[in-house]
């Protein structure tokens, strides 16, 4: 039997690229009916919204959406209150896709963790960096095993910008971009590294540095932390480390698994391709370079 998703969009500044996207697809397969933001002038542009009612109150957008079959919330509303509203949407009888992360406290992701049980509905985690092509290819050479043991992991995200840049994506003093700690928002970094390895932190450490430049900036962006970096033990045995979400002047992001018998890495200097490393004596079979710089292919 045909099934449509029929999906809510809770939040329409991130939100409004993904109905683009949505508006796009085949409207017996998924459409959105119903958008929620209190920001109403985030909703004015958005093309795909010919059919959807639009709400600025949480409780009216989910009692609508009841009433019309509505089957899933994609939550893009602030980045550390997702697991209330997916609690709510689940709760709701609803199936949640979650922009990025889970929650802001240990409390709330256990709290997720037992509605998903109680409740039966799906729950996805929207982390998209993973699924870059030249990470796609870092996986597939990870995963053909010719690294041997893998031993370390490095990820670095960079979302650098200018000040207009900064003041933009913080619009009041206390937004979640002002304040929250850097460690917060390590899902680019971090989760490539998970889904190339196929493993999961064990042990965590982290420490975060300190900028000057961010605290000329302090009326609107009350943290002065450029950056955090994070150290972890993974289930696999490695080790990883990655920084969560950075203001600091680097224009690239990149990505390293290193084995003992070859590495591979990805950003900024390959120029979207992959290197692929083998020492002398651990090249495998019918290969002939130490090293070999893959263009991967977005099609395979
Ligand atoms: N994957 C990516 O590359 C990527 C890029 C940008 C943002 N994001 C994620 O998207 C999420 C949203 O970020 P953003 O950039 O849109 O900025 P944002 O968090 O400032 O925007 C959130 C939107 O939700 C609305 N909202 C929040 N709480 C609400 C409530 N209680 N009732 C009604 N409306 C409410 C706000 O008005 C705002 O328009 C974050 O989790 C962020 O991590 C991911």
């Amino acid at each position: 039997m045909a099934y449509t998703i029929k999906l809510g969009m809770f939040g329409a500044w991130r939100g409004s690229s993904y109905i683009e996207l949505i508006g796009e697809e085949d409207p017996s397969v998924v459409k959105i009916v119903a958008v929620c933001d209190k920001q109403a002038e985030k909703l004015d542009h958005t093309e795909g919204l010919k059919d959807a009612k639009l709400f600025s109150d949480f409780d009216d957008f989910i009692s609508y959406g009841k009433s019309v079959g509505m089957n899933a919330v994609f939550l893009a509303n602030y980045f550390h209150e997702h697991a209330i509203y997916a609690i709510k949407a689940m709760e709701a009888g609803m199936d949640v896709v979650s922009e990025c992360t889970s929650a802001a406290t240990l409390k709330q992701c256990v709290d997720l963790v037992r509605c998903v049980e109680r409740t039966g509905r799906k729950y996805m985690i929207a982390e998209n960096y993973p699924f870059m092509t030249a990470n796609l290819e870092m996986k597939h050479q990870i995963d053909g095993g010719t690294l041997g043991t893998l031993l370390y992991a490095e990820g670095e995200y960079n979302h650098s910008g200018d000040l207009n840049t900064l003041k933009y994506l913080t619009p009041f003093k206390y937004h979640w971009r002002a304040w929250m700690p850097r460690t917060y928002y390590v899902t680019h970094a971090m989760g490539p590294l998970m889904y190339m390895t196929g493993s999961m932190p064990k042990y965590v450490s982290a420490r975060a540095s300190h900028s000057k430049l961010l605290e000329e900036i302090r009326d609107f962006r009350p943290n002065d932390d450029g950056m955090a970096r994070m150290f972890c033990e993974m289930d696999n045995g490695m080790t990883a480390s990655f920084t969560g979400c950075t203001a600091q002047a680097s224009d690239y992001s990149r990505y390293r698994v290193v084995g003992d018998r070859g590495s591979v890495e990805q950003g900024g200097y390959t120029g979207g391709s992959v290197r692929l490393y083998y020492s002398g004596h651990t090249k495998p079979e019918g290969v002939t370079d130490e090293v070999r710089m893959i263009t991967p292919d977005p099609a395979s």
